[in-house]
């Protein structure tokens, strides 16, 4: 199976997030992202355990991989990622990320995850101080700053939390991509990307407005300026 790559760091990079998407039209909903010049779909998976809620697992991403070229971020909110994270991969997924608070062995985990062909994201929920991630996060691709608690698109970004970003790019450098899930809007990725983040996670902000194009371009607008 052909792995896609994230984009170089040092690009900024807006990711549409299908939870606020139709999902019974999903392949079109991409698509009209996807049109706009987007190039990573990120993909969130809620088990009902790790978080209040349940969305899809391996056979959705199965489906949606036979539909886009896009890179595919699975933001794996669960709380056995060691037992599904290769279903992931063998369905389509390139870049898996998981989160520190469910994870024994967090080095090992990334190196387990690496032998199955997908680049790595590691997360951490609002509460969860940036010491948790300090000795892994250097060994991934992408580490994930959650800006909300997760389980629900629509939520307030949260300001505290989206401030881990300063401490992260200090000490990942700038070989490692910074994402930013919850509460993304164009009032919000300016400060983001002022406190390094340079990969934007966004549901409601585009999949809830009638015009996706117009909001992908407001969100980019909202990072020049920012
Ligand atoms: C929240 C998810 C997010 C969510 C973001 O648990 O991880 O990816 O879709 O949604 P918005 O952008 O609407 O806050
Ligand atoms: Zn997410």
């Amino acid at each position: 199976m052909t792995q896609r790559r994230l984009p170089k760091a040092g690009t900024f990079q807006i990711a549409p997030s299908v939870l606020s998407a139709d999902f019974a039209v999903l392949a079109s909903e991409i698509a009209e992202v996807t049109d706009s010049g987007i190039e990573i779909i990120h993909l969130d998976v809620m088990d009902g355990h790790f978080v209040p809620n349940l969305t899809f697992g391996p056979p959705v991403v199965k489906w949606i991989r036979k539909h886009t070229d896009a890179v595919l971020d699975t933001h794996l909110m669960i709380t056995d990622p060691d037992k599904y994270a290769e279903r992931f991969a063998e369905a389509g997924s390139d870049h898996i990320t998981f989160h520190i608070e469910t994870v024994a062995d967090p080095k090992a985990f990334v190196k387990y995850l690496r032998d199955l062909g997908v680049t790595v994201g590691v997360t951490l929920n609002p509460d969860t101080p940036v010491e948790a991630v300090e000795a892994v996060a250097p060994l991934c691709d992408m580490v994930l700053v959650m800006t909300v608690n997760p389980g629900f698109g629509g939520q307030s970004f949260m300001d505290d939390a989206a401030q881990k970003c300063i401490r992260l790019r200090q000490i990942v450098g700038q070989a490692v991509r910074i994402e930013v899930d919850g509460g993304i809007d164009p009032t919000t990725v300016g400060t983001v990307k002022r406190y390094g983040a340079d990969t934007f996670v966004a549901g409601n902000a585009i999949f809830g407005k009638p015009d996706r194009a117009a909001a992908i371009a407001a969100l980019r607008e909202a990072i020049e300026n920012g």
